[in-house]
């Protein structure tokens, strides 16, 4: 792997592989299935290894696979030491560790520490036993106000919509910020983090190469759980200010990062990234602290619009929030829980433009770049027929939000008609669009202008050149609505143009453009490498 020459001695060490790797997202049960069930599962990650060597991303990011009734797609763990029938079995994951490290690909796996499932033997548990016991004190559960308890504990409302409160029969509240089946652990509870180490080990001992922690600005909850400020307006999203939520962000969350922290430096060269949906940059380069973790996601690339102001500044945020503590920057266009660019920058040929040209953007910058399955086909997300929906969100917005599954569609492999190779069954559990016979990655492996050849030659690039070298960009002056930075270490230019125009080319030598040029002009919806 390709190391900046100007790192300080201890980030040069290659035990920290991380610090500019590629990571590739597999949303598991939209990869490849191995069984005919029209799931994904690990058996069939393991039959695209070949295919995840040659693309050239260096370690892979799966989804849960954990035993789960799937309220939320495996978001909701009932045994994180297990892997669910659905996706096979422990055997399956050793063979998929020893597998992709032979094809020189690390494999790290989601970790869901703010919650379980309702069906977890521990929620079972609490269920049983009943209000003040030791069993309800692992997660949150609360009397309700009113003369007969009937009204939640507080305003507080699930990211999901609804109220993050359940009542149980015996009249007692439980919190859930997200499903209702999937309950917020208690995290004042030492129990709690003592069954996190356990299975942060269960898997180091198995050979993961790190994680990836889910909803990482939750788990610790504030003192007497106070009311939302219902005159505060918190905004939409999931990036809405923190600073005025209670639900997230709250001091006692970096305790937990050091416990986890911790536990992964008995275990050399592995590594964990936290989803961090934090918006000041302070905030949040407290995750980073070097006792904390190893990454964080910088969503704010994935918020811009296809706008050369909006992105400069969101890679500006991104590099400048970690600078004070430095870690290096996690840059991500795509994942499960947000509509795929293409589409986000307008669709069709125009989106696919734009998404050539913002991927140049991401992998010119100084760090690490998170993938998204399918993205390097050029996938767009999907109009799905409302019978096909399975995210929770749209039941709980009483079908009003139709929620992630355009985004979560199975990945297309081979072939003319669906199921596209995806697996030897007849359906797939979210249906693919008879127009993706066009985006197969066998019709894409050998022809040069595809998006997947695009993909590999841009991250062959990455890897190989000196031009990618440092942790530090130059801007240059640009005309409106374009932009071009400079690598301060190893020299690459990278120009973007997403003005209506032709704009002049920074003075260099082509290294890769993300379309055709136009003379020594620079054509809108267009960028470029020089060196
Ligand atoms: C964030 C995950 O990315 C999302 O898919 C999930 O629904 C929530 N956390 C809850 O675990």
């Amino acid at each position: 792997m390709r190391r900046s020459s100007d790192l300080q001695p201890e980030i040069a060490d290659e035990s920290a592989w991380w610090r500019d790797a590629v990571f590739y997202q597999v949303y598991v049960r939209s990869f490849a299935d191995a069984n005919g069930d029209g799931v994904g599962d690990l058996d069939g990650i393991r039959s695209r290894l070949g295919y995840l060597e040659l693309l050239g991303v260096d370690a892979l990011w799966l989804t849960p696979f954990f035993t789960s009734p799937m309220a939320d797609h495996g978001y909701d763990v009932a045994d994180p030491r297990d892997v669910d029938p659905l996706f096979g079995d422990l055997a399956a994951f050793d063979r998929l560790v020893t597998e992709a490290h032979a094809h020189n690909l690390k494999i790290t796996i989601d970790l869901v520490p703010n919650h379980t499932s309702d069906r977890h033997a521990w929620f079972q548990a609490a269920l049983r036993a009943g209000p003040g016991s030791v069993e309800r004190d692992r997660f949150v559960f609360r009397d309700g106000g009113g003369f007969d308890g009937s009204v939640p504990p507080n305003n507080w409302s699930s990211q999901f919509g609804g109220p993050a409160w359940t009542r149980v029969a015996d009249g007692q509240w439980y919190l859930h910020l997200f499903a209702p089946e999937q309950p917020d652990l208690n995290w004042d509870n030492p129990e709690v983090a003592a069954d996190l180490a356990r299975t942060l080990r269960f898997w180091l001992d198995r050979g993961v190469d790190g994680f990836r922690i889910d909803v990482a600005h939750g788990m610790a909850k504030p003192y007497g759980l106070p009311n939302i400020d219902p005159r505060v307006e918190l905004g939409s999203g999931i990036l809405h200010d923190n600073a005025l939520d209670p639900r997230f962000d709250n001091d006692g969350v970096h305790e937990i990062h050091r416990m986890i922290r911790k536990v992964i430096d008995e275990y050399p060269g592995r590594m964990a990234v936290g989803e961090i949906w934090v918006k000041d940059d302070e905030r949040y380069a407290r995750y980073l602290r070097p006792d904390e973790l190893h990454l964080g996601f910088s969503f704010g690339l994935l918020q811009a619009p296809f706008d050369a102001d909006a992105v400069r500044s969101a890679v500006e945020h991104g590099l400048g929030a970690v600078r004070s503590v430095g870690a290096p920057a996690t840059w991500t266009l795509s994942n499960h829980d947000v509509p795929r660019h293409v589409t986000r920058y307008g669709g069709g040929d125009l989106g696919a433009r734009r998404a050539r040209a913002m991927t140049l953007v991401e992998l010119a910058l100084p760090g690490v770049v998170y993938l998204y399955n399918g993205e390097e086909l050029g996938l767009p997300d999907v109009e799905l027929p409302e019978w096909a929906l399975q995210d929770p969100i749209w039941l709980r917005s009483g079908h009003t939000l139709r929620g992630r599954d355009g985004c979560r569609v199975p990945v297309p492999w081979e072939g003319d008609t669906p199921p596209f190779g995806f697996t030897q069954g007849v359906t797939t559990w979210l249906p693919q669009p008879n127009e993706w016979a066009g985006l197969t990655a066998e019709s894409q492996l050998e022809d040069p202008e595809s998006m997947l050849s695009f993909y590999r030659h841009a991250l062959e690039l990455r890897k190989s050149q000196p031009a990618f070298n440092g942790d530090e960009l130059e801007w240059y002056g640009a005309p409106p609505g374009c932009f071009a930075f400079r690598r301060k270490g190893g020299g690459l230019i990278c120009a973007l143009n997403t003005s209506g125009g032709p704009v002049p080319l920074p003075p260099g030598e082509i290294l890769l453009a993300s379309g055709p040029m136009d003379g020594n002009q620079l054509p809108p919806d267009t960028a470029v490498w020089l060196v």
